[in-house]
């Protein structure tokens, strides 16, 4: 990265929308386009660069819109094509951009190339999807007989019989998400085409869903190679012949070289990338081989599991440490980080790293905030985020309407899971956390919607809303204005190289970042541990405050205080 000449979205913080939940404006209880264009201001007034937009494509709405069924439309449940031109417009009038979210690792089962795949083995299409007959020695529709042993990431078996040719397809997703074969240079050329579709209309990138996921390890004859076995499913594990497989590199050259190449100057790529390493990292955001802008990494949000997502465990404050310092020494010469904590698809950061009892929970998504957001990459804040939003109280399994958790429970149950035990892990780490819609004020559905909303309302929007935190200088959301800000503002904060202090307390985090003898150091106490300041960091005692969380700071650091200040 070249200090004097850095790429814009160095500065940038990127806002992410989830359109089904961001804000109704025809009363049906589902967010559309109509309530994005009313919600600009509450945009503008956060100072953030680039709207991601979760998928507004047409879909049978199986994974919420991650499952497209037409490229190049609006689904009418969100609206027209005519308000995404509105929106693109009224986004760059303010000195926004937009970026689109691209799911080409598969589309719908209802997307007219896969009915067309689907129609006969010798269709034109057949080879767009991953066709396989069943397993050697197997009848097909017998368990067993799928081509591999792969779970699906949604549980239950990867492949799905279709009874009229009897052969399988692939679904990494759920079934209704059968995967693309990008082996076949008909069906990159088509995603490519789509691409500079969106582009010429004027969008200013993509966030590309699983991403790490187009490249199937495939053996010459068309074989695909059976996983380690998941103790207790009969499945196994295939992950290593799809994360970031053998010609991952190349397609994202290819795509680089026919879709953005020549137009880069503006735009942003961000990759989604499950199990992407450093090392890989480093490779696929070098800009001198034109792939992809940043990554999004999933080492920190799985430093709180055990065998899955639904073993849950404490996070360990050191094992943060190390993950996240090894990612910002790693992409510090070459290479960038994108940062985030929340996304539709992890629950509220403040419930899970934070503590969100009444007494913490403001201190608590501020100080997270701040450790965050003065790290060096690229900040991603995740629609209710700046306001503090928390985890919903579900009470029973039929609260959720996720097809992970709904079929992950479905699958516990089949193993003789405890209902009790498997119901409170979901309560904790399910995506529908990250759903509820977007509390604006403390009327009956939060301002979201006149109608009844397709998902409740958390019930503590009537303290916890955009309305209150709005002209209240010390609430969450004036916190993440400053953070912002001072990232637009400070060099340091965008481009400063970054050094870990403290790696091994097991409360306080600790670093700094410098640049052209400027020195910030950054202290954040994530617990609710007072501790004093003269025995941590001498060197704080006393120093400029640049930002803090909590007013007239001291000599102690008292529980989730955040500062940022000038080191000497
Ligand atoms: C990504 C999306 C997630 C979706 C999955 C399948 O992880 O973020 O919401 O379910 O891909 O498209």
């Amino acid at each position: 990265m070249d200090p004097n000449n850095p790429p814009w979205w160095t500065s940038a913080v990127v806002y992410q929308v989830y359109p089904r939940s961001f804000q109704d404006s025809d009363g049906d209880g589902v967010g559309d386009l109509g309530g994005i264009l009313q919600r600009l201001d509450h945009l503008s007034d956060l100072g953030v660069d680039v709207l991601w937009l979760s998928p507004v494509y047409p879909s049978p709405q199986a994974d919420n819109g991650y499952d497209i069924s037409d490229y190049q439309g609006i689904d009418p449940l969100f609206g027209t094509l005519d308000q995404l031109d509105e929106l693109i417009a009224a986004l760059h009038s303010r000195g926004m951009r937009l970026v689109m979210d691209l799911v080409v690792n598969h589309t719908s089962d209802e997307h007219p190339w896969f009915l067309e795949s689907r129609a006969s083995k010798t269709s034109g299409k057949r080879d767009w999807y991953w066709w396989r007959p069943p397993r050697g020695g197997f009848g097909s529709g017998h368990p067993g007989a799928e081509p591999t042993n792969w779970q699906s990431i949604f549980s239950g078996p990867a492949w799905e019989l279709d009874a009229a040719s009897g052969e399988y397809y692939l679904h990494l997703f759920a079934a209704k998400q059968p995967d693309l074969n990008w082996e076949n240079p008909e069906v990159r050329q088509a995603v490519y085409a789509m691409m500079r579709w969106w582009l010429d209309r004027g969008v200013d990138g993509f966030r590309m869903d699983v991403i790490n996921m187009i490249s199937k390890d495939v053996a010459a004859d068309g074989h695909l190679h059976d996983g380690p076995p998941i103790p207790g499913t009969g499945l196994g594990d295939g992950s290593a012949s799809y994360i970031c497989g053998p010609r991952i590199h190349e397609f994202l050259q290819e795509m680089h070289r026919d879709v953005f190449a020549g137009r880069d100057a503006a735009l942003l790529t961000v990759g989604e990338m499950p199990g992407v390493t450093v090392e890989q990292a480093q490779l696929f955001t070098d800009p001198a081989r034109g792939e992809v802008d940043m990554v999004f990494q999933f080492e920190h949000v799985g430093l709180d599991q055990g065998t899955s997502k639904w073993d849950v465990r404490p996070l360990r404050l050191v094992d943060l440490k190390a993950s996240f310092g090894r990612w910002q020494a790693g992409l510090a010469e070459v290479g960038w980080n994108s940062l985030y904590w929340d996304n539709h698809d992890q629950p509220r950061a403040v419930s899970r790293f934070g503590d969100d009892s009444p007494r913490y929970r403001r201190d608590s998504a501020t100080c997270l905030a701040t450790l965050l957001h003065l790290h060096r990459g690229t900040p991603y804040v995740y629609q209710g985020e700046e306001i503090g939003m928390a985890n919903y109280p579900f009470a029973s399994v039929d609260d959720f309407r996720d097809v992970e958790s709904i079929n992950h429970f479905a699958a516990a149950m089949v193993a003789g899971q405890d209902p009790a035990t498997v119901l409170a892990a979901m309560r904790r780490m399910s995506r529908d956390n990250a759903r509820t819609p977007v509390q604006w004020d403390a009327t009956e559905h939060a301002g979201f919607t006149s109608g009844t909303p397709w998902l409740p309302v958390n019930p503590d929007h009537d303290e916890w809303n955009a309305a209150a935190q709005r002209h209240d200088g010390s609430s969450v959301l004036a916190h993440y204005r400053r953070l912002i800000a001072l990232r637009h503002e400070n060099p340091v904060v965008a481009l400063g190289a970054f050094a870990m202090l403290l790696p091994h307390h097991d409360h306080v985090y600790a670093f700094t970042r410098a640049l052209g003898g400027q020195t910030l150091l950054v202290v954040c106490n994530v617990s609710s541990t007072p501790y004093a300041l003269s025995d941590l960091l001498p060197q704080a005692v006393g120093a400029p405050l640049v930002l803090g969380n909590l007013p007239d700071p001291g000599q102690t650091l008292r529980p989730w205080e955040a500062r940022v200040l000038h080191a000497s």
